[in-house]
């Protein structure tokens, strides 16, 4: 099955479930609670996609067997939205079925703007239908803020993040600033307007921002959550959580780490330092 070269285990977990229990389970101690991803994306096969629809029910089972205080992200291009819709709505219903049955979570992850007007279009069809399926929006996207509209009063939490693909400027803030102040202005609406709000960022003006707005309108605390990737800012996982807020760790684990871990490196020249001072450790 092949492992994570070691330059790449700070983000991902490991290949197998069983490697990254261990990870949940502390993580789970010190009060935080960790959404499971299986890597995956742009699957061209059918078979393919069946094995990680398979991969992801029997993760939603031991998530319950366990106990553990988790739940799953999924990417509809690995359930074969590339491939056939149909398939696609049929892989998806099985994981949200299940999911719904054990009381789980299910946060269907945003991919590239090829992909935004789908991957809402299946959230608003399965939130009536699966009180599982939650949603992620990109603060960078111009077009966001019309979909929080869209899906301000549907069930299920919202995940706003800042957005990890390469956009291009007819479709997309460029400038951090710009990004910054287009994801203060969205979080502001949803917390506001009552969804319930998965904080993604590692940025503490972003974080700051948020804990600043949370106190001065008294907004209760099963109304967001703060979240952070595996691997980065630990000490921060442990401050946020250790001060009362509700916070979640996004630990994600599979042999297709390669394009995961490629977006983190492009995104913070720091993660591309930590490697390559790792590298030439070795
Ligand atoms: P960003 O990289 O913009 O950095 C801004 C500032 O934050 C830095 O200058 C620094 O001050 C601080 N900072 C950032 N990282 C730090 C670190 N490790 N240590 C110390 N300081 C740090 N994207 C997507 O397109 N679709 C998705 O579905 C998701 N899902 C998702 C889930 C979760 C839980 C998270 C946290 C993120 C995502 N993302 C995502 C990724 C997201 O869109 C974005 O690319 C990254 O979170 C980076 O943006 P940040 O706001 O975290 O910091």
């Amino acid at each position: 099955m092949g492992s994570i070269p070691f330059y790449a285990k700070r983000f991902v977990a490991g290949t197998t479930f069983h490697e990254a229990l261990p990870i949940v389970k502390k993580l789970n101690q010190k009060n935080i609670c960790v959404t499971l991803d299986v890597l995956g994306e742009n699957v061209k096969k059918k078979s393919q996609c069946e094995v990680f629809t398979n991969e992801y029910l029997e993760l939603i089972s031991k998530i319950s067997e366990e106990k553990l205080n988790a739940y799953v992200s999924i990417k509809l291009t690995m359930l074969g939205l590339d491939i056939d819709e149909d398939f696609c709505t049929l892989n998806l219903k099985k994981i949200l079925g299940k999911a719904d049955a054990l009381s789980c979570r299910v946060a269907f992850d945003m991919e590239g703007s090829n992909y935004t007007e789908k991957t809402l279009a299946y959230y608003e069809k399965m939130s009536s239908i699966f009180r599982s399926a939650e949603i992620v929006l990109q603060a960078y996207l111009f077009r966001t803020e019309k979909d929080i509209e869209r899906v301000l009063n549907s069930n299920g939490r919202l995940r706003l993040c800042k957005g990890a693909y390469k956009e291009p400027e007819t479709l997309a803030f460029q400038k951090m600033s710009e990004i910054r102040e287009n994801y203060k202005k969205l979080v502001s609406r949803l917390l506001l307007n009552g969804k319930r709000v998965c904080i993604a960022s590692h940025d503490d003006e972003i974080i700051n921002f948020c804990k600043d707005f949370i106190n001065k309108n008294h907004i209760s605390k099963d109304r967001y959550e703060f979240q952070m990737l595996y691997g980065m800012r630990e000490k921060t996982w442990l401050a946020i959580s250790g001060s009362g807020y509700n916070m979640t760790v996004y630990v994600p684990y599979g042999i297709d780490w390669k394009a995961y871990f490629s977006r983190r490196i492009v995104e913070r020249k720091e993660n591309l330092f930590f490697v390559l001072k790792n590298f030439f450790k070795s």
